[in-house]
């Protein structure tokens, strides 16, 4: 079976996005929209793995995320953007896959050492958050991608998928093809502190935060703490603000504001101007399209998306019970 390739990718829904969800995943979507078909879903059951306890926010921030998904760009015309819940063939496909899961692959997952270690404020105990994985080998392998855009965090998640892929098949022939990580090309984009840009941490630019607002929260950022006087020369590979540079300010202006930099000619104050400026330029053409994206019209196009995802994934159904010997027709 030769399909054309196409990728296929998901996000947890967390609310509105920021840039690191924008220059760490979104823009490398975009691209392949331009290049082969895709698949892109809204993964609120991966949201349970770990909140189960509290999800009535979920409705809310899967529009929220589905609405700056579409004011980026990315186009239900050309992509399938879906959700997972509403394509209940991905909970019958992690069930079979369960089924020839060995429990050590789980427990050996570092993603999943890592974080039962790391996160101590929620009881992760649940049999949910060990079979993470399993959802997501189902996700991905229900519409059989050639690629797979994530970051680096989820690599181990993509390594498992294939190994449960040729599970499958040495145990029940050839069905499903080997997925391919496609890492997203590392952009760093730090949060207003330094740190990992996230929600939790309150150090976040969000797409759809206000101008204004923006403007406030970049004069507010620490630059090189080495960098006292405005006299004093400034190193930008150590500043908190040049890394947006690299994202988000020409080649050109930023030889500049380096030289200004390393020379005392710049002050910090001048060259947040220019990155406030910059961000404004990337943002308000978002905002805008945003703003004209109502609330049922991102119902409608999840609605829709995912029937269109749904005929794909009955597809896939069909051939993996054939493949099991669950094909009854009576
Ligand atoms: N696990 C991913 C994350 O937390 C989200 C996800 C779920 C996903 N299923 C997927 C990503 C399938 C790519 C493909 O970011």
């Amino acid at each position: 079976m030769s399909l054309p390739p196409r990728t296929l990718s998901g996000m947890r829904p967390t609310g509105p996005l920021h840039l690191g969800h924008y220059f760490g995943a979104i823009k490398n979507w975009l691209k392949l929209q331009d290049e082969m078909p895709c698949f892109f879903f809204v993964a609120d059951w991966h949201a349970l793995t770990s909140d189960y306890a509290n999800t009535k926010d979920i409705k809310e921030y899967v529009i929220e995320m589905t609405r700056d998904w579409l004011a980026c760009g990315l186009d239900p015309e050309r992509s399938v953007i879906f959700q997972q819940s509403l394509v209940l063939e991905h909970a019958e496909l992690s069930l079979l896959l369960g089924m020839i899961t060995p429990v050590s692959w789980l427990e050996r997952n570092p993603t999943y050492k890592e974080q039962r270690e790391e996160i101590t404020n929620k009881d992760l105990s649940n049999l949910g958050f060990l079979s993470y994985p399993v959802l997501m080998a189902s996700d991905i392998l229900m519409y059989r991608p050639a690629w797979v855009p994530v970051g680096e965090d989820q690599l181990p998640h993509l390594e498992l998928t294939r190994e449960i892929a040729r599970r499958f098949n040495n145990f029940y022939g050839d069905f499903f093809p080997e997925p391919q990580a496609r890492l997203t090309p590392a952009a760093r984009c730090p949060g207003l502190d330094g740190r990992k840009m996230s929600k939790s941490y309150g150090n976040s630019i969000f797409l759809s935060d206000d101008l204004a607002d923006i403007a406030k929260k970049v004069r507010g950022m620490l630059t090189d703490k080495n960098r006292l006087r405005r006299s004093d020369p400034g190193n930008p590979k150590v500043c908190n603000l040049y890394p947006y540079h690299e994202l988000l300010t020409d080649e050109t202006t930023r030889a500049e504001i380096c030289e200004g930099c390393v020379t005392a000619s710049l002050g910090c104050v001048d060259c947040k101007k220019i990155l406030i400026n910059n961000l404004e330029s990337f943002l308000t053409p978002i905002q805008e399209r945003r703003k004209t994206l109502s609330s049922d019209y991102i119902r409608q196009v999840l609605k829709e998306g995912s029937a269109s995802a749904r005929e794909e994934a009955q597809r896939t159904m069909q051939g993996a019970r054939k493949a099991m010997h669950l094909d009854f027709n009576y």
